[in-house]
């Protein structure tokens, strides 16, 4: 991956209104002809001005769809990774350039060697939010919409689940036929949501019904109704009677869902839960990325080969998330 050794953050475009941000970004995306996505956790402003929302899954389908040269990546920078990695051919842009995830950041690509070493029986099946170094060496990618298809899907018994040990533990209750060796990385957002926190949102609101993500502890997970993606959530509320619902994953979420849902109520149970690198871009940093054309990411060489190997794996078992929300400008 190239990076740029400076993060530039504009002063001057930062003082300017909101109104005027959204209206210069939406000329250069068009002088650009440029693709806008924004992951269901991205600031309200980026969401509404993107060209397609949704879950990790639903925005790698996007990103191969769009019908542009250049993609902007509103997300962590594993997400325009991948996104470089499917699309080869078009320019990939992470506005903040130190937007990246933790947990992707728990592994590295001798750490998972090793730890294959250990298990040469095991398939090695990487949640997206992992390094391009550590895709390359999986047998498999998958995602929260898909982790427990894609563990199904595999011929072996045993497998090598990283680097999300809560999504993997989650898995292994799922498939109890195979054996679920797990890597122990987790999302630091997602694990500063606490079992307390949970049973006190349920007391405060017991008619209400509790959605997770399978990011979350395992035992706040036994507290939940349904378990899902972020965009699988939105279709648990659109297919629910239920009028009250706490979302056990980050804030960005209940913008999203309150948007879809506006006659709903949405609770989150800690205001812990938000991500601060997801936090990180706004609308003057989609400004200044669209501006600047900045910053490239690209993934090159054997490690993309690989990777998109294991990518395409995944997307061949899944079909076309319905999720996806397309917005046209
Ligand atoms: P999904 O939107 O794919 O459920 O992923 C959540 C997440 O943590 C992305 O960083
Ligand atoms: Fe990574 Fe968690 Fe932030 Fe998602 S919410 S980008 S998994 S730290």
């Amino acid at each position: 991956m190239v990076r740029p050794l400076l993060a530039a953050s504009d002063p001057e475009l930062a003082s300017l209104p909101a109104e005027v941000l959204r209206a210069r970004a939406l000329a250069l995306k068009r002088s650009r002809n440029a693709y806008i996505i924004a992951h269901n956790y991205q600031r309200g402003e980026l969401q509404d001005l993107a060209d397609a929302t949704g879950d990790s899954l639903a925005l790698a389908q996007a990103a191969i769809r769009a019908d542009a040269p250049v993609v902007v990546f509103c997300g962590v920078d594993f997400m325009a990774e991948t996104a470089s990695i499917l699309n080869p051919e078009k320019t990939i842009l992470l506005p903040e350039l130190n937007a990246g995830c933790p947990m992707a950041g728990m592994l590295t690509a001798d750490q998972l060697r090793a730890k294959m070493a250990e298990h040469p029986d095991a398939a090695v099946v990487a949640y997206v939010n992992s390094s391009a170094e550590v895709k390359a060496l999986s047998t498999i990618c998958c995602t929260s919409a898909n982790a427990v298809r894609v563990v199904r899907s595999l011929p072996h018994r045993r497998v090598l689940f990283v680097p999300d040990r809560n999504l993997g533990a989650y898995v292994q209750s799922q498939v109890p036929e195979k054996e679920i060796v797990l890597w122990e990385g987790f999302c630091p957002t997602h694990q500063r949501f606490k079992e307390e926190d949970i049973v006190r949102a349920e007391q405060q609101h017991p008619d209400a019904e509790f959605i997770a993500h399978p990011e979350c502890r395992p035992e706040v997970l036994t507290h939940a109704r349904h378990i899902t993606s972020t965009s699988g959530m939105l279709d648990v509320v659109a297919r629910s009677p239920a009028s009250r619902f706490i979302i056990g994953t980050e804030d960005g979420m209940l913008y999203k869902l309150r948007q879809a849902h506006p006659t709903k109520e949405f609770i989150l149970p800690t205001p812990r839960l938000v991500c601060p690198t997801m936090k990180m871009t706004k609308l003057a940093s989609l400004v200044r990325s669209l501006e600047r054309m900045e910053y490239e990411i690209t993934v090159t060489g054997e490690i993309a080969a690989r990777a998109k190997e294991a990518l395409d794996r995944m997307l061949a078992l899944t079909r076309e998330s319905p999720m996806v929300a397309i917005a046209g400008y």
